[in-house]
């Protein structure tokens, strides 16, 4: 990655024909929703939907900035939280779109974490049979991936994401100057996605996080602008490749991920973040790799020195292995009974393997230094 600084705002074009968009990535972004966004929004009625934590800091300055380019704004804020993300919810925001006359010209504008944007994603793709909607993504981890590429969805009791669609945004804005009121547990959860893109595609993207450890940590502004921006294009060039993950391509984005959406469910939602359950997950795969000869012991060496260096956890729990198993077999990926696993062979390449057998994937479960 190219050391001199680039200049803000960065601007990304997603090419995906009809329902290509831009990510404008900068700082102080939000006080200019309108203008930067403006040909998705210009005279027509935004629905904004955020939650309890977002809202109260800022809400007043995206519906400022609307109000200057919207025919009318309307607000409806949703309980922070991972529950959230509900068929019930859904049908609550529904039913008061309706009560607000929105109709088919109106646009969703989601103003938060990966939860907000995932359920107002999903709420205006099933609107009227789909209605437009902007991303104003909140959270590192939105920023760097859930924003981008279209997966939105709900949860169903038991089953995270399990409905949804795929349902690209109009827009995706990204101020980075939110996540200095981000908390730190949840910033540095995020950083576990923005390594991943590193570990899966871009050794000198992963070269340049192993030396910008103290600035990524200070939330140095101009870091991180430049991370986002590359993290935004890594996801930007897999999904123009792949849209629907049709092609497998797109399926390079879950490195760690079978390992860690079983390590979620099995602990509770909410034991681990996301980014740290993936954070111990890509740790288990990239042990896996070294157990299959794929990588050697350096790859996972480098990879858990940085996962560590930004505090990352990398260890799995001791208890619950056989559960995880059992988790990882009913992943949401298993196609036609066969369970493939996303597995590094370079620091920036991965491919995907079919799983091996259960003593192989209990032993990477355990730590080995
Ligand atoms: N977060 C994985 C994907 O968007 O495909």
């Amino acid at each position: 990655m190219n050391a001199s600084p680039e200049p803000l705002p960065h601007l990304i074009d997603v090419d995906l024909g009809d329902r290509s968009y831009r990510i404008t990535i900068g700082s102080g972004h939000l006080d200019d929703v309108g203008t930067i966004c403006r040909e998705a929004l210009v005279d027509r009625h935004a629905f904004v939907i955020t939650d309890s934590n977002v809202g109260p800091i800022y809400l007043d300055r995206v519906t400022t900035s609307l109000g200057g380019t919207s025919k009318r704004v309307d607000v409806m804020t949703m309980e922070a939280g991972e529950s959230t993300k509900s068929l019930a919810n859904c049908q609550r925001i529904w039913q008061q779109m309706l009560h607000l006359a929105a109709d088919r010209s109106s646009i969703v504008v989601a103003l938060g974490g990966g939860v907000i944007g995932d359920l107002g994603g999903f709420v205006a793709a099933a609107f009227a049979r789909g209605i437009d909607f902007v991303q104003i993504p909140t959270s590192l981890l939105a920023q760097v991936d859930s924003s981008v590429g279209g997966k939105v969805g709900i949860n169903l009791p038991g089953a995270k994401n399990m409905v949804g669609a795929f349902w690209q945004p109009r827009s995706v804005l990204i101020d980075t100057d939110v996540l200095s009121t981000l908390d730190q547990r949840n910033y540095v959860a995020g950083l576990a996605e923005v390594i991943k893109y590193g570990l899966i595609m871009d050794l000198p993207f992963f070269e340049y996080l192993e030396k910008s450890v103290s600035e990524l940590l200070s939330l140095d502004s101009e870091t991180l602008a430049r991370v986002i921006a590359r993290c935004c294009q890594c996801k930007t060039d897999v999904v123009e490749a792949d849209e629907r993950e049709q092609s497998g391509r797109r399926a390079i984005l879950n490195y760690g991920h079978t390992y860690g959406h079983a390590i979620e469910a099995v602990f509770g939602y909410g034991t681990f973040l996301h980014g740290e359950a993936i954070s111990i997950g890509m740790t288990c795969a990239g042990r896996l790799a070294v157990q299959l000869g794929l990588v050697d012991s350096e790859f996972l060496k480098r990879q858990t020195e940085l996962f560590r260096a930004v505090g990352l956890p990398v260890d799995c729990p001791s208890e619950k292995h056989d559960e995880l198993i059992d988790a990882m077999a009913r992943d949401k990926k298993v196609s036609k009974g066969q369970l493939n696993l996303i597995l590094p062979t370079k620091i920036g390449h991965v491919e995907s393997i079919p799983a091996p057998n259960r003593a192989e994937i209990l032993t990477s479960l355990k730590p080995t230094d």
